[in-house]
């Protein structure tokens, strides 16, 4: 199947190898095509560089929006049309780094980064809030791990939409489990007790309560 991956900085970059290690085909796109360019000769034939964000969307079942959470509404808006019928991804953290270094929540506290994220997105967009979790090291050394493969947490209030993302964390070589819905994402985030936790079905399934 296809997926477009917008944004091909570390977390895009890290998803899409591991999506094209697992047989998926890919389109690309980045802010300087240059980036998409780079990763899409590294990758091979898997990738494709689209035209620009639209572009990537074409013939994709779904999309990945690597994107700094504060340029995320604004990409959103730009492809918002295509974006109906398709599986949307979100792995951002809701954080910003300021020229000293310091680190902060762009989010009212309390407020999850998912519910936001759904209010951007056109009717019929399939929100899941995955592939987050983990930095892009942790997130490329732990995937195909034997002989228990890891997990990865994803939240979404939409049943088809937990299908779909679970076959795209499979496939880049981990283990999916539902940390709730849409309104849990808070747990995925920096500072989340889900995040940064590489662990195996049983820990994850008591952690979440899964059955
Ligand atoms: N890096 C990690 O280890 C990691 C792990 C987990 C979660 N996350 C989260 O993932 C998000 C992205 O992080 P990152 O480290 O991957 O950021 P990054 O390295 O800065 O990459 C951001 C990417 O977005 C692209 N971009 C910016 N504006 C765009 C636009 N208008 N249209 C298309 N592409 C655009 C950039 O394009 P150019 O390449 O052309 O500049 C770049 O490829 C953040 O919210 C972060 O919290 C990151």
């Amino acid at each position: 199947m296809t997926t477009a991956i917008i944004g091909t900085g570390g977390i895009g970059s890290a998803i899409a190898r591991r999506l094209a290690s697992g047989g998926e085909t890919l389109r690309l796109s980045s802010a300087d095509a240059e980036s998409a360019r780079t990763l899409a000769a590294q990758i091979g034939r898997a990738a494709v560089v689209a035209a620009g964000n639209r572009d990537a969307l074409r013939g994709a079942d779904a999309v990945v929006l690597a994107l700094r959470f504060t340029v995320l509404k604004g990409v959103i808006d730009e492809i918002a049309g295509p974006l109906a019928g398709k599986l949307v991804v979100v792995p951002s953290n809701p954080f910003t780094l300021d020229a000293q270094g310091n680190v902060s929540r762009v989010l009212p506290e309390g407020q999850s980064s998912g519910e936001v994220v759904a209010g951007w997105l056109p009717a019929g967009a399939r929100l899941a809030m995955a592939f987050g979790t983990l930095s892009a090291d942790l997130f490329e050394s732990s995937s195909d791990r034997t002989p228990e493969p890891a997990v990865l947490f994803y939240a979404t209030g939409d049943d088809r939409a937990g299908e779909e993302v679970e076959r795209l964390i499979r496939t880049a070589g981990f283990e999916p489990v539902k940390a709730g819905g849409i309104e849990q994402s808070g747990r995925l985030e920096v500072g989340g007790d889900l995040h940064d936790l590489v662990v195996g079905l049983a820990r994850a399934r008591s952690l979440t309560g899964a059955a």
